[in-house]
């Protein structure tokens, strides 16, 4: 089970420390519990000694599209990799909605970030317009085809686990309205149904839900056949719901 934590644009170096050090020394995270933690670039140096010797792995919550040059306040792949990430997360609803990131500029940074060895963590979601007027299932997968990494003219091989699917419905981001375990399967069902059909071979493409999860809704949620993880906001900065949330995926 994925447990991944998005830190968002929160925590200073010292709350970052106090955090990881936490999550580091508790005796109930269950070992088969597959820990990420994606905190804000500027404190990857700062976490990477942390958690270098232990199962916990680092990730970054954005990255360019391109190599190097003059991009002004992005990060690369490669610096990413430098700084001892294993993981970078593509595409959030917030990415999406406040730097008007599309589908296709996700499709070619997961293109550049797999083909530099990265993994990556590609967020799809519905707004609660889509959702209401029943259009979700066609957004999404628009949006996750759309999203898949792709570069005109040139082929990647995508090997086992290497692509994560979050399915984030964006009504459900920080609202604390969590979607029902009946939404969480239909659209799991549906997202993987639609990876099988894309990837001929059925490579290994976890697909984990995130959205107002937290330390008393994850137990159900952890526990649906077709959910292989979480992607939590909030209750990634509490150690405490953090690691009860890992507790709950056993
Ligand atoms: P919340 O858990 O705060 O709703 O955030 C979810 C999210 O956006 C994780 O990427």
């Amino acid at each position: 089970m994925i447990i991944a934590g998005n830190w968002k644009m929160n925590c200073d170096s010292r709350q970052a420390i106090k955090l990881v050090n936490e999550i580091i020394k508790s005796n109930d995270i269950p070992i088969e519990a597959n820990i990420m933690i994606f905190p804000p670039s500027i404190l990857i140096p700062v976490i990477f000694p942390l958690i270098k010797n232990t199962k916990i792995k680092l990730g970054a919550q954005d990255c360019s599209l391109n190599d190097n040059g003059a991009y002004t306040g992005q990060i690369s792949s490669d610096m990413i990799l430098d700084a001892g990430c294993e993981y970078v997360i593509l595409g959030h609803s917030e990415r999406r909605s406040m730097c008007k990131e599309t589908s296709s500029d996700v499709s070619l940074k997961s293109f550049k970030a797999i083909s530099k060895g990265l993994n990556v963590i590609i967020c799809i979601g519905e707004s609660l317009k889509e959702r209401e007027d029943n259009s979700f299932l066609s957004i999404l997968e628009t949006q996750l085809s759309s999203s898949l990494p792709q570069s005109i003219g040139s082929q990647i091989e995508v090997s086992d686990f290497q692509i994560t699917i979050a399915y984030e419905p964006i009504w459900a981001i920080g609202s604390g309205k969590v979607a029902t375990n009946e939404n969480i399967e239909e659209v799991h069902k549906f997202i993987k149904n639609c990876l099988n059909d894309y990837f001929e071979n059925s490579i290994k493409i976890p697909v984990i839900y995130g959205g107002s999860v937290n330390a008393n809704n994850s137990s159900q949620i952890l526990k649906l056949n077709s959910v292989d993880g979480v992607l939590v906001g909030g209750a990634s900065l509490k150690s405490d719901d953090f690691i009860k949330i890992a507790k709950n995926s056993l």
